[in-house]
């Protein structure tokens, strides 16, 4: 078997040996200052000739007045940190100031370079009494002007409170957004006006200035002569936001000679304060998203953190982790499993393989690599089904023929982004609307592993209420995987997106959760070996044209374990959905997509998000809510109130028991998919059943006359049935 092993691990070494050598040209020269004073200098900033990304983040770094320390200068600004992943630096600006015969204005003007003022943490704020002072301001074309009055102190029953902006004495004003330039003057009418300060007439000063709120506190004493300025030094921090260029992500993305997240695991996000754009690390990774190779994002190591994340042995991989909680040898234990599967096409690969690795071998010397890449069996067993002639379906595509469909993967064609790849839309030649997801970077190992067991899973099963996958592309540096499209989007979005769930019946609901159980329940029981999906939620349920279930996204699932020596682990899922007992074994079992279904069940029936982060803690999470409130006897209060009505409650109880099982903290007292499916299937039949189609006297007489021949119509009253039949004729969903 371990020559097959081995042709994977050097297939996925190529990859990864490509693109690094692909990614190696970093652009600041080894000889630029990493630190000036106290400031950290990162890139895109830098000091000297060719240290920083463009002129824009060029910054000095001259000796203080005093000759003490070294200071760090964007202009004539003083520079006190830069924050990298937030896109923001602290600068000092000066402050504008009135006294008893001189005036001054202040003027910053960020016209030009990368910078604009950050209007969350600053704000406009005057000092001294009776001052008047304005703001003008640009943004973009438009010019702005705000202003702010102080009174003197005590003005009517009021004086200047100690600690307090109030109005008296000192005043706040926010800011607009993406100001690149401001003025600061005073209004001069009452500037020499010595008597309504109070105060030391002669030496009073009034001050205004834009300043960080959270460091700016108003002391009383501020009023007195020039304290103020005193204590500041004349000058106060500010923030800044900062971003690269003027062009939105897509449109910079196309330009990789300027594109700035050169590290290959980074990611773009749109500036909020700014045309352009900023970068970060993508998940699982840290560093600097501009700098590619070693400087850029690396791995972070989870099980170096402190408490490790996981019992029993944390195996750190690129992106990720695996908990492996049993003996070091599962590992290869469940490929083995997985492997005697197909034994008969093993045969014929091995005579390829060892061929193969014996010359690849010889080329690359890889024997500590071996293990690594040994987990990603993925791929290789994808090989064996194709070459099995399984899925006679099953296409491979060029990439050409992909880029065309995609219209060079256009992001008017984006249906969605994960943290490990985008889902296009696609037009094949033929006309068929196909869904290719794409890996963002195949450097990832984790990525290549999901992509590759993905294809594997996907390849084997034939449900329809699974995604069907298509075909896939085999081109080594971007593989991508193409699947049917399903144009109604996520049930996800059809239960939180705009519309909401309000005008879908429970009918239609029930028959959502009844296909993914379905789906569920064939892969847990009729795939051979069974597979555990691993990652169950709303979002991973897609909706057809008739809003049927089709569940996808498997790059979390895994083969089932024949025997228990055999647990192979990997803590993925999602928050929210992920079974508890799983959280503390690290064992994935067909019962924890059981907790995970309960949720989305849950997510059905009362329209709410799985984890809320309003709230008090106990509100968070909704099955803990939900089992609160069922506790407490409150179950409609969490009910979604569409389906609230009087003639659902009897269906809507049996639902929630059942969602209350599913959540169950023991796995052992889950009931199994197939139940699930089955107690679902028994309510629909109750919803649909002919008699709701007659009127209501021969309802009456039909439930007078002989027992319901339907299972589960027990706890259906006969007044459920009655009015059910209105609200099923009227809310029919989507036709
Ligand atoms: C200031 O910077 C220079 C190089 O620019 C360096 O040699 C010097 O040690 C620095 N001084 C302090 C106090 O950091
Ligand atoms: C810092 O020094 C550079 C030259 O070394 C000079 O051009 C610049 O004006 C100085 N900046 C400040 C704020 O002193
Ligand atoms: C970048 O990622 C870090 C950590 O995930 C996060 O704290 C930060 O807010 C992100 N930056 C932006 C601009 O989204
Ligand atoms: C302001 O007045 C003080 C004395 O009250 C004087 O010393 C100073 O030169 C004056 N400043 C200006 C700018 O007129
Ligand atoms: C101010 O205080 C006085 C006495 O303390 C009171 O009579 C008056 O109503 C107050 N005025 C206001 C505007 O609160
Ligand atoms: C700043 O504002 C003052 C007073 O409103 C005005 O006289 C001055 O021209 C302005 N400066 C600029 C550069 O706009
Ligand atoms: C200026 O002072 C006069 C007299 O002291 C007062 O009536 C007026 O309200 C003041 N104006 C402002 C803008 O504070
Ligand atoms: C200032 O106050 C003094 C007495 O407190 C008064 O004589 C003088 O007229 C006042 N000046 C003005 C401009 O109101
Ligand atoms: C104003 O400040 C000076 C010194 O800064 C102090 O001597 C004086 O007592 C202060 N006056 C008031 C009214 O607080
Ligand atoms: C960036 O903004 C553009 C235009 O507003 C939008 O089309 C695009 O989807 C955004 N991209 C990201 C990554 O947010
Ligand atoms: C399992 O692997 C870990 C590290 O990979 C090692 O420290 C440990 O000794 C191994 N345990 C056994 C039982 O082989």
């Amino acid at each position: 078997m371990l020559p097959m092993h081995l042709l994977l691990l050097l297939f996925s070494f190529a990859i990864v040996m490509q693109s690094v050598v692909r990614g190696a040209s970093s652009l600041p020269h080894p000889g630029c200052p990493d630190k000036c004073g106290d400031v950290d200098i990162v890139y895109p900033f830098g000091i000297g000739p060719g240290c920083a990304m463009e002129e824009g983040f060029e910054l000095h770094c001259n000796k203080s007045q005093d000759g003490h320390k070294n200071v760090t200068y964007f202009s004539k600004l003083p520079v006190v940190d830069i924050s990298l992943l937030q896109g923001q630096v602290r600068m000092m600006s000066n402050i504008a100031s009135t006294c008893h015969n001189h005036s001054t204005t202040y003027l910053l003007d960020f016209h030009g370079t990368p910078f604009t003022v950050s209007e969350k943490e600053n704000m406009f704020t005057v000092i001294g009494a009776n001052a008047l002072a304005f703001m003008a301001g640009a943004r973009q074309s438009a010019i702005y002007v705000i202003g702010c009055l102080t009174q003197s102190s005590p003005y009517k029953n009021l004086t200047a409170q100690e600690g307090l902006c109030t109005g008296v004495g000192c005043c706040q004003v926010a800011l607009s957004s993406r100001l690149s330039y401001h003025n600061i003057s005073f209004s001069d009418a009452n500037a020499s006006d010595e008597n309504a300060s109070g105060m030391d007439g002669e030496r009073h000063c009034r001050y205004a200035m834009v300043v960080e709120a959270d460091k700016f506190k108003f002391h009383t004493a501020y009023l007195n002569a020039t304290n103020f300025w005193d204590e500041h030094k004349g000058e106060v921090p500010i923030i800044l936001n900062w971003a690269v260029g003027d062009k939105t992500c897509d449109v910079a993305k196309k330009d990789t000679a300027s594109y700035a997240c050169r590290s290959s695991n980074s990611y773009c996000i749109n500036s909020t304060s700014h045309p352009g754009y900023l970068c970060n690390c993508s998940e699982g990774y840290r560093g600097n998203p501009y700098l590619s190779g070693s400087g850029g994002c690396q791995d972070i190591n989870e099980c170096d953190l402190n408490p490790p994340p996981c019992p029993g042995y944390c195996i750190n991989t690129q992106g990720s982790f695996f908990c492996q909680n049993t003996k070091n040898r599962s590992f290869s234990h469940s490929g083995t499993a997985i492997i005697s599967v197909g034994l008969s096409v093993t045969v014929v690969m091995l005579v390829i393989a060892v061929t193969c690795s014996y010359l690849i071998r010889e080329r690359r010397k890889l024997a500590n690599i071996k293990e690594r890449y040994f987990r990603q069996h993925g791929g290789l067993l994808l090989l064996e089904q194709i070459s099995s002639g399984q899925g006679t379906t099953f296409t491979i595509f060029t990439e050409a023929e992909l880029m065309e469909a995609t219209d060079q993967f256009d992001d008017k064609n984006v249906l969605g982004r994960g943290g490990h790849g985008t889902v296009y839309k696609g037009t094949l030649k033929n006309g068929t609307a196909v869904a290719i997801k794409r890996c963002i970077s195949m450097t990832d190992e984790q990525q290549r592993k999901e992509f590759g067991k993905e294809m594997l899973i996907l390849s084997q099963v034939n449900h329809k209420n699974i995604v069907k996958l298509l075909g896939c592309c085999l081109e080594v540096e971007v593989p991508m995987l193409v699947y049917e499209f399903i144009p109604n989007g996520t049930l996800f979005q059809f239960i939180h997106g705009i519309n909401g769930c309000r005008s879908t019946p429970f009918s239609t609901r029930i028959r959502i959760a009844h296909e993914s159980a379905l789906a569920m329940d064939y892969l847990h029981s009729c795939a051979s070996p069974p597979i555990l999906h691993g990652d169950v939620k709303s979002s991973n349920i897609l909706l057809d044209d008739n809003y049927s279930a089709k569940v996808s996204d498997f790059g979390a699932s895994i083969v089932a374990p024949t025997d228990e020596s055999q647990f192979v682990t990997l803590v993925q899922g999602t928050c929210g959905y992920l079974d508890p007992e799983y959280m503390q074994t690290c064992q994935l079992t067909d019962k924890s997509d059981v907790y995970s279904f309960g949720v989305v069940l849950l997510e059905l029936i009362t329209g709410k998000k799985a984890l809320s982060l309003q709230g008090p803690e106990s509100e968070r999470s909704l099955s803990m809510r939900f089992l609160c409130a069922l506790k407490e006897g409150r179950l409609m209060d969490v009910i979604d109130d569409h389906i609230k009505g009087e003639e659902n409650v009897g269906l809507l109880e049996e639902v929630a028991d059942l969602a209350r099982q599913c959540l169950e903290m023991a796995g052992e007292n889950r009931p199994a998919m197939r139940e699930v499916a089955e107690r679902l299937d028994r309510l629909r039949k109750v919803m649909q059943h002919p008699w709701m189609q007659r009127n209501p006297e021969e309802v009456e007489s039909l439930l007078g006359g002989r027992e319901p021949s339907v299972a589960g119509v027990e706890m259906v009253s006969s007044t459920t049935f009655l009015t059910m039949e209105k609200r099923v004729g009227l809310l029919e969903f989507g036709r």
